[in-house]
């Protein structure tokens, strides 16, 4: 059995006042499955997010996971956000282990070497760099050894190295543990490296979607990986334009 759970949202509609964000939009990740919605900012994809996490609720619609419905927050599942939201008065070791029971506490050290920051444990949030941050954040949400991770732009605030880093590690954790993924992003190249799916987010809707046969790690030079790359910026680009016009 994979220690992915599934998701699956049907019909969901959220509109703030008058604006309304998801207009009957449906979308699922098979267990241990890899699916990354992009969309250009604004179009909702924190909106879903947050409904797919049980951090908000649909006006219409419902979200199931694991073939039940979901009713607030589902218990094996982690939200990392842009910000990777760390508590500053807590050093890293404490951030991690946030929410372990004692019996569990040894896996904070765990995940802490998992990505590659053992040795940082006694220090403060406040004197790492954006990208140990965000590896911080991705060991918290992994020490709970989730079914569900749903990730919101994790790696939009690093420089273009730390994140091409983070995209590997991302994967490989992902590959060892086998949880299923939701991973927003606004970077095809990124979600065509990560996803076993990509699914095209606007007006609300599931506009596109890709599945992306190929080998991993993907290496960004080659040609297959480009050529899907391109086709999906030029079919989200046109489809996004003809939306705005
Ligand atoms: N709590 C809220 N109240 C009012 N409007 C909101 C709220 N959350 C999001 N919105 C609006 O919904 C739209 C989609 O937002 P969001 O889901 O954050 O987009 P994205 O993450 O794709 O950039 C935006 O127009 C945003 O202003
Ligand atoms: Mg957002």
């Amino acid at each position: 059995m994979s220690p992915g759970v599934d998701i699956e949202a049907s019909g969901i509609r959220r509109a703030f006042g008058s604006k309304v964000v998801l207009a009957g939009l449906d979308i699922a990740a098979a267990p241990g499955e890899f699916v990354v919605v992009v969309g250009r900012s604004g179009c909702g994809k924190s909106t879903l997010l947050r409904l797919l996490a049980g951090l908000d609720k649909p006006d219409d619609g419902e979200v199931r996971v694991g073939g039940e419905p979901l009713r607030g927050l589902y218990p094996a599942a982690r939200v990392v956000f842009q910000d990777g939201r760390l508590l500053p008065w807590l050093r890293v070791g404490a951030n991690v282990a946030l929410g372990l029971s004692s019996r569990e506490t040894h896996r904070a050290a765990e995940v802490l070497a998992e990505v590659g920051l053992a040795e940082r444990s006694h220090d403060w949030p406040a004197i790492l760099s954006g990208g140990q941050r965000q590896r911080v954040a991705l060991a918290r949400a992994l020490a709970a050894s989730p079914r569900l991770l749903l990730l919101d732009e994790p790696l939009g605030s690093l420089d273009a190295l730390t994140r091409l880093e983070m995209q590997r590690l991302l994967e490989r954790l992902w590959q060892r543990a086998g949880f299923t993924s939701v991973l927003i992003t606004h970077d095809v190249e990124e979600a065509v490296a990560l996803g076993n799916r990509v699914i095209h987010l606007a007006n609300g809707r599931v506009l596109g979607e890709w599945v992306v046969d190929l080998p991993r790690p993907r290496p960004r030079g080659n040609a297959q990986f480009t050529e899907l790359v391109q086709h999906i910026l030029e079919t989200v680009m046109r489809i996004d334009q003809g939306i705005l016009r």
